[in-house]
């Protein structure tokens, strides 16, 4: 199958263009992102997408089973050789009625797209396994991240599963527990900044560049390629019918950029016929996107972008040392490296931002957990803002909704215990303490 795929840089003053088998992160010509493109052209493409379902049977081989790479023509941009998979992709979507009942949906019309499912634990690994794919083409020895937790652990794992040295940085207190010991059990070397995930960001960045080491954080092109594949899933677990909506956290915006760029191509190729709408949510705390675009009206503008609001809010952010404060910590991020484009995603899917208050995310996360799979604190966003969108009518009960959870309930356990225990939500489920005595225990479960 003949490759295409080549880097471009978005910014249309510009539009640099790059080998696939350069390392760069960033345009060397203007310092704005890059995207992959593909001649379509040349492609081998399948005529209809149910044609990518076929592979399930043929899951003893390792691209095919992996959730990911069943779906390598539409992110062809490395040999078969390079391609590194541990089994990503192997997630579900539930289609959730309690939940559609607390939310005032119709029956059968609110899915949970459940990413925790993933070998690390996160939606990172749809990205990793392509990042990694790519730094096996050109030959990297070395990588590092920034992250609020997800990334890391991410990273960590594929790096000592294809013998990579990893260097992860990360906010002192401003990661759950059970990342930070993902990324130590995987053998990262783990570097713990006094200061927050854009601290972290800005210091690898200049890290990798001064060392030549491989940077795996969304603003790598490479990830969001195989991020897309998520929306190919779900519109897959939904017999290739496209939703009406689509919900998911924003904090970097890796995955919103991408699910925009997966649905605009479809839709050129001709394998979907319609592109669903998208609502990112931001966390109160940690609200940029939804700031930008709501108060400043800032827009992908066909890629003219008005940098001066970006460029005057973060001044600001510095006079006044603001750093993002969320219970969600995964999505605790003041400068999105993927703003850029995550607006061209809102564009393309006609789509909105909303930022919501961290009891609004914590209620949603305990119904996950009581009436579905469970998931991470940020991963919930995409709940509450389901019912924060029917409850202002944006939603229709009648709508076909798909919420992404990105993460594992087992990520962040001391926010869960805290929930409960010191019933801070409607949700609140204590243990129960009683005597060591059969008569009373039984008295108890019969209440
Ligand atoms: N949900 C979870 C569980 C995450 O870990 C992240 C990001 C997001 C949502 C936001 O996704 O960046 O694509 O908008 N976590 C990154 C990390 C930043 O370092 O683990 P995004």
């Amino acid at each position: 199958m003949a490759i295409t795929a080549y880097q471009k840089c978005i910014n249309p003053d510009c539009g640099a263009e790059f080998d696939r088998t350069e390392a760069i992160f960033k345009c060397p010509k203007c310092g704005d992102l890059l995207d992959i493109q593909y001649d379509w052209s040349k492609a081998k493409l399948p005529e209809k997408m149910e044609d990518f379902s076929k592979r399930w049977a043929n899951r003893n081989q390792r691209l095919d089973f992996s959730g990911v790479w069943r779906f390598r023509e539409l992110l062809n941009f490395c040999e078969d050789e390079h391609k590194v998979t541990i089994g990503e992709g192997q997630t579900i979507l539930q289609q959730n009625d309690f939940i559609a009942k607390e939310l005032g949906m119709d029956k059968g019309n609110v899915h949970l797209q459940y990413e925790g499912l993933n070998p690390s634990g996160s939606f990172k690994d749809n990205g990793m396994t392509a990042a990694f794919s790519h730094a096996s083409l050109v030959g990297a020895k070395s990588c590092a991240c920034a992250s609020t937790g997800n990334t890391s652990a991410a990273v960590s794992l594929y790096a000592h599963s294809c013998g990579m040295k990893c260097t992860v940085f990360i906010g002192q207190g401003r990661i759950a527990f059970g990342k930070l010991s993902q990324a130590m059990d995987y053998g990262a070397q783990t570097i713990q900044i006094a200061g927050d995930f854009d601290d972290c960001m800005k210091q690898v960045q200049d890290v990798c560049s001064k060392l030549n080491i491989y940077l795996l954080n969304s603003l790598n092109p490479f990830r969001l390629e195989g991020q897309k594949t998520i929306m190919y899933r779900i519109i897959e677990s939904l017999n290739w019918q496209v939703p009406d909506w689509i919900i998911v956290p924003g904090g970097n915006l890796g995955n919103s950029s991408s699910f925009g760029k997966a649905f605009k191509e479809l839709k050129d190729l001709g394998l979907i016929d319609r592109i669903p709408c998208l609502a990112i949510i931001n966390a109160c705390g940690a609200d940029t996107l939804s700031y930008l675009v709501n108060q400043r009206g800032l827009k992908w503008n066909s890629g003219w972008v008005e940098s001066k609001e970006i460029n005057s809010l973060y001044a600001d952010f510095t006079a006044k040392k603001f750093s993002p404060h969320t219970i969600a910590s995964a999505i605790e991020i003041s400068r999105p490296v993927n703003l850029k484009k995550c607006l061209r995603s809102i564009e393309i899917c006609d789509g909105l931002v909303i930022d919501l208050p961290d009891e609004e995310i914590k209620d949603a996360k305990a119904m996950v957990g009581k009436y579905g799979l469970g998931c991470e604190p940020a991963s919930a966003a995409s709940v509450a803002g389901l019912r924060r969108l029917v409850q202002d009518g944006t939603i229709d009960p009648g709508e076909k909704v798909a919420c992404v959870l990105t993460g594992h309930a087992l990520k962040d356990p001391d926010l869960t215990v805290n929930y409960h225990t010191k019933r801070e939500g409607v949700l609140s489920n204590p243990p129960v303490e009683v005597p060591n005595d059969l008569d009373k225990i039984i008295d108890i479960i019969k209440a």
